[in-house]
């Protein structure tokens, strides 16, 4: 996409965001990139506490490169702890970053990070050293749901490091159904290591993503609010690492939901709850708990 089909929009708080035009929508509308990127997954992921806990690479798939306000986010937040970054950025094209560098001073946080991103740009992988850790950070162009599938079958030779934490960041399910499918948030969890526990926050809150998230396997709990959202969402595959668990009560008002249903494709639509989705909600670890 080229960078033309990319603009910056004034927030209302002052901060400025990307707005793609093919989507129609803004990266981080509700508080600009460099908040929003902190309060709801830097934040939220507790990726500082986990990581001065860990021993060895702590590995971090960043879903929706964009305009790296969260990539970035990141690594702001972790520079001073000692223990390797390897950090996996995913999008299907370069363009918003390549544009976001060129308006870096009105965006305000690539301070410190333009030499790497540029590096990213032209060879799709940097390694540096950044305070006092060492970080390993690439970026695979390509459609997420298809590179998902060939890592899930091991076709071309596409290996990725499990992750101890997702930041899944994509346009909406209306715009962009292809990234918040059943079988994508499937293929994702099969992807992770069940000995590695791995959270995963993104902005929706809606009835269809969290029930999506369930069926593939993860716990799922609420989010704080941010911005326009008045609620998050947060996953794991350990429930340890879900501090506000979806609970009896939610499962009661998804039962009555009218779009609850998982997208099994990438075609938008709302329906309630199957049948046979309500017996697998039912069954899930997380409601049989007490
Ligand atoms: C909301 S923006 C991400 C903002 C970004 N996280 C940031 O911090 O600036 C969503 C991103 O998902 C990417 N995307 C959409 N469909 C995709 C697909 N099928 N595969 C990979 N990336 C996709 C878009 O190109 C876009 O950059």
């Amino acid at each position: 996409m080229p960078s033309a089909a990319y603009t910056l929009v004034h927030l209302t708080n002052g901060a400025y965001a990307v707005q793609s035009l093919a989507y129609g929508e803004k990266m981080h509308p509700g508080l600009g990139p460099a908040v929003e990127a902190e309060t709801l997954h830097v934040g939220q992921l507790q990726i500082r506490a986990r990581l001065a806990q860990h021993c060895g690479e702590f590995v971090v798939w960043d879903v929706g490169l964009g305009a790296a306000a969260n990539a970035i986010a990141v690594l702001r937040a972790t520079r001073e702890l000692p223990n390797p970054v390897r950090l996996l950025s995913f999008d299907d094209t370069a363009a918003p970053l390549a544009f976001a560098r060129q308006h870096a001073d009105q965006l305000g946080y690539f301070h410190g990070y333009e030499s790497h991103v540029e590096m990213l740009l032209r060879q799709r992988r940097t390694s540096f050293f950044d305070h006092g850790h060492s970080v390993d950070w690439e970026f695979h162009v390509g459609d997420f749901p298809a590179l998902l599938s060939h890592a899930r079958a091991k076709a071309a030779g596409i290996l990725l490091p499990p992750p101890h934490a997702i930041l899944f960041d994509a346009f909406s399910p209306r715009k962009n159904p292809a990234m918040w499918t059943l079988p994508l948030f499937a293929n994702l969890f099969q992807l992770l290591d069940p000995q590695r526990p791995c959270n995963l926050t993104t902005y929706s809150r809606s009835t269809m993503l969290r029930v999506t998230l369930l069926l593939a396997g993860f716990f799922v709990g609420r989010g704080v609010a941010t911005g326009l959202k008045e609620e998050t969402t947060v996953a794991a595959n350990a429930f340890e690492l879900v501090e506000a668990p979806l609970d009896g009560n939610w499962l009661e008002r998804a039962r009555r939901s009218s779009s609850a249903e998982p997208l099994r494709d990438a075609v938008y639509r709302q329906a309630p709850l199957s049948s046979a989705t309500w017996e697998q909600l039912q069954a899930h670890p997380q409601f049989r708990r007490s």
